[in-house]
C-alpha cells in the first residue's frame, strides 16, 4: 500500500485474508513497518503500538490478535496514526498514552513524554521516601503526574503535584482520575514552582522532587523534540540551569528537618547542581546516574535537628 486511506475494499484487492474479502491486522503490521522505516528507527515497534492501539488489544493479546480481521472503524483509527507518525509526530502522542513505572499515562502535546531517566529519579524520590519515613511529598513541575502519581501509586503519602501550565495540570487530572482511591492523597496545585504551594506546608515537606526544565536556550533537541514537546518543558535558561539553581535555594525553607530533595538534570548539571546544593545548606549532595549509567539526579538532604 503506498499511502493514504484505506478501505477494506482497497486493502483486499489480491487475494484476500478472510473468506468474506477483508484482511488480518498481520497483513497490515508488515505494510506499517515498512512505511514507517522512514520515520523511526524502530519502526517494528512503532507498528505495533499503533496496531495495539486501533485494535485495542493488550500487549499480551498482540501474537494471537495479528489473525483477527480487521474492522472499518479500527482501519480508519489506524488510517489516522500512520498518517500522524509519517509527519513526525512522535509515537507517544500519536497512541495518546506511554508506561511509566506500574503506570500507563495519558499524554499529549500538552506534557512532556515521560522518559526512562525519570522512572530512574522516581525510583531515587521513592527510596528517600522509604530512607526518612515521608508522610509528605512534592513534585514541583508534574506533567503528566509521571512522577508524583507513581510515588502516589507506590507509597501511602501525601503527594502535592503542582506547574505552571495548567494544561499540563489537565493532563495529570486526567491520569490522577485513573488512580481511583489513591487520588485522595494527591492535591494539584498550579503556580511557579514554590508558590504553588501554600505557605502552611513551609518546612513540612519530606520529600521534594522534581524534572524540571533543563535544556540550554541555545542547546539544539532532536526535531521530534523540538517540533512536538512544550517549549516550557524544556528550556531553561542560557545554560539550563535557572530553574535548577531556584529549586536548589528555595528548597531548604519548604523541606522538614532531615529532608531529600531530590533532582533529574543533564549530565554535565550535576556537579555543578551539587555544589550549588552544599552552599545552599544541604548536609549531604549525591550524584546519580540514570538506566544508561550518565550521571543525571542529584540527591541532597536537609540537616536533622540536632
Ligand atoms: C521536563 S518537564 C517534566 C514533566 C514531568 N515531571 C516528567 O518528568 O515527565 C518540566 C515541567 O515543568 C513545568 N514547568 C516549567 N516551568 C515551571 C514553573 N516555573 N513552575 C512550575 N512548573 C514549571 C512544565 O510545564 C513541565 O510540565
Amino acid at each position: 500500500m503506498p499511502s493514504g486511506k484505506h478501505n477494506l475494499s482497497q486493502v483486499t484487492e489480491g487475494p484476500p485474508d478472510g473468506d468474506d474479502g477483508t484482511i488480518a491486522w498481520r497483513s497490515l503490521l508488515a505494510e506499517a513497518t515498512d512505511r514507517l522505516a522512514s520515520v523511526s528507527e524502530r519502526p517494528d515497534i512503532d507498528a505495533r503500538r499503533i496496531i495495539e492501539t486501533a485494535a485495542g488489544f493488550e500487549p499480551a493479546e498482540f501474537l494471537a490478535g495479528l489473525d483477527q480481521l480487521v474492522t472499518n472503524r479500527a482501519i480508519a483509527s489506524y488510517d489516522q496514526m500512520i498518517d500522524r507518525r509519517l509527519q513526525g509526530e512522535p509515537l507517544q502522542y500519536v497512541v495518546g498514552s506511554w508506561s511509566f513505572r506500574y503506570l500507563d499515562l495519558m499524554v499529549d502535546r500538552r506534557v512532556l513524554i515521560p522518559r526512562p531517566e525519570t522512572e530512574v529519579v522516581a525510583g531515587l524520590a521513592i527510596a528517600e521516601i522509604d530512607a526518612i519515613g515521608a508522610t509528605k511529598v512534592a513534585d514541583l513541575g508534574t506533567g503528566s503526574g509521571a512522577i508524583g502519581l507513581s510515588i502516589a501509586h507506590e507509597r501511602e503519602v501525601e503527594v502535592w503535584a503542582t506547574d505552571l501550565s495548567q494544561e499540563a495540570l489537565a493532563v495529570a487530572r486526567a491520569n490522577l482520575a485513573a488512580l481511583g482511591r489513591v487520588a485522595t492523597r494527591v492535591t494539584l496545585a498550579e503556580g511557579s514552582w514554590f508558590e504553588a504551594l501554600p505557605s502552611e506546608l513551609m518546612g513540612q515537606l519530606d520529600v521534594i522532587v522534581s524534572n524540571p526544565p533543563y535544556v540550554g536556550d541555545d542547546e539544539e533537541l532532536p526535531s521530534e523534540v523540538a517540533d512536538w514537546e512544550p517549549v516550557t518543558a524544556l528550556r531553561a535558561g542560557p545554560q539550563g540551569t535557572d530553574d535548577l539553581h531556584l529549586l536548589i535555594s528555595q528548597a531548604p525553607e519548604w523541606l522538614s528537618a532531615g529532608g531529600s530533595l531530590v533532582l533529574e538534570m543533564a549530565p554535565w548539571q550535576t556537579s555543578d547542581a551539587r555544589d550549588a546544593a552544599l552552599a545552599a545548606g544541604f548536609v549531604a549532595a549525591e550524584v546519580f546516574a540514570d538506566n544508561t549509567g550518565r550521571d543525571r539526579a542529584v540527591v541532597a538532604r536537609k540537616r536533622s535537628e540536632a
